[in-house]
């Protein structure tokens, strides 16, 4: 099997589950209970908040474990927007945000917030003059991904943060860093998501990091765990197992990237031995490779790449069970979305593997695009 479906999930690590097995054999009791036994569990979501924070280079005591990357964007835009919605109501994004970020946007619509959409260039990066137009004295916030999840674009967060800042201070700046933890590292913000199934972790398992002094308002109500931000008896098993996971992966970064670089070109070799093979998006992230192939609806070959044991996308997973898909490619390249197919690598994938791709795909595009009208 070849796996390049890395940007939708990743295999756990073995290690990671052989101390979740454990976590759940022998550690069973609720961390907020008061006997020795409670206190055993909420030691090892310390230990396992001390590791994601030290991976993300944040304080532990800044960093909020909630259900996945889903929850903590949810949080974030939409927990600080209402938190600072007396001081105003003007929030900015882009069009390419990862739909957990884009829907929050769409609820501060309908409670009446203005929604500022920034457009992207055919490489899938927002222009800074109209970040700096758009930011405002009533603008509270801005989310802008890191790395986007379809086609590995990044955005220049350091140089965004400083854009923000100096058109105004008191404006907070969110980045999903789902796509970026564990391969870059993090950029600075005043809110940062992460999710842990990205980096050989558990899935159902995130965390956000809120800054010193930020104010977000809870969303969800109850017995007060995580400072009362994200309430409900915790997933201890499931953040034993992220805080091992993200130490893991946050270790040889560069030397990772390098090795999943080497992958990439690889398979990119393949744009130069087949006729109209397009790049989606800026060759940004090593790990992530998005083509189009003219002429072969990305769903048939993702079927075709499957019967012969190679695994990728058609775009976003967490997109493929919305009623209406919107492809980010077409967003950069109007109609290259329907030809599209998402390569996603991680440090366990070969260069050989991408030859053995390589090679599958040079006998099977030809062969598909005879049964394809153009
Ligand atoms: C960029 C990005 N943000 C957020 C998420 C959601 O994370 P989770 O699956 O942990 O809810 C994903 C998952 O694909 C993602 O790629």
């Amino acid at each position: 099997m070849i796996y390049f479906d890395n940007a939708s999930t990743t295999a756990v690590n073995g290690e990671v589950a052989e101390l979740m097995y454990d976590g759940l054999k022998n550690m069973f009791a609720n961390p907020s209970s008061l006997h020795g036994l409670g206190f055993k569990s909420e030691q090892a979501i310390t230990a396992a908040r001390g590791q994601v924070a030290a991976a993300m280079g944040v304080e532990a005591k800044n960093l909020y474990f909630t259900s996945g990357g889903t929850e903590a964007n949810n949080t974030a835009v939409i927990g600080t927007a209402l938190a600072y919605k007396n001081r105003g109501m003007r929030v900015v994004t882009s069009v390419t945000e990862h739909p957990s970020v884009a829907d929050s946007f769409r609820h501060l619509e309908e409670l009446g917030f203005d929604v500022v959409y920034l457009p992207v260039d055919s490489g899938g990066h927002i222009s800074l003059e109209m970040l700096e137009n758009a930011v405002d004295k009533q603008t509270t916030l801005v989310s802008l991904m890191c790395v986007n999840n379809e086609t590995g674009a990044m955005h220049d967060i350091a140089h965004i943060y400083k854009t923000i800042k100096l058109k105004n201070p008191d404006c907070k700046l969110h980045t999903d860093c789902v796509q970026a933890f564990g391969k870059h590292i993090l950029p600075t913000a005043d809110l940062i998501s992460v999710s842990s199934h990205k980096i050989h972790g558990p899935k159902g398992v995130g965390a956000l990091y809120i800054g010193q002094g930020v104010r977000v308002n809870n969303l969800h109500f109850g017995g007060g765990q995580e400072k009362g931000l994200r309430p409900g008896t915790e997933n201890l098993t499931g953040v034993i197992g992220f805080g091992r996971a993200a130490e893991l992966a946050c270790a040889d970064l560069t030397k990772k990237a390098e090795k999943v670089g080497a992958v990439k070109a690889k398979l990119l070799e393949i744009t130069s031995l087949l006729e109209d093979v397009y790049v989606n998006g800026a060759d940004d992230s090593p790990y992530i490779l998005n083509l189009s192939f003219k002429g072969v609806r990305g769903e048939v070959l993702l079927h075709a790449l499957e019967a012969e044991g190679i695994y990728v996308a058609t775009g976003s997973a967490c997109s493929s069970k919305l009623q209406k898909k919107q492809k980010i490619v077409d967003l950069l390249e109007e109609g290259r979305g329907e030809s599209a197919v998402r390569f996603s690598f991680c440090a366990d994938n070969t260069a050989e593997e991408a030859e053995k791709a390589v090679e599958v795909l040079l006998k099977t595009v030809p062969r598909l695009r005879e049964f394809q009208p153009r």
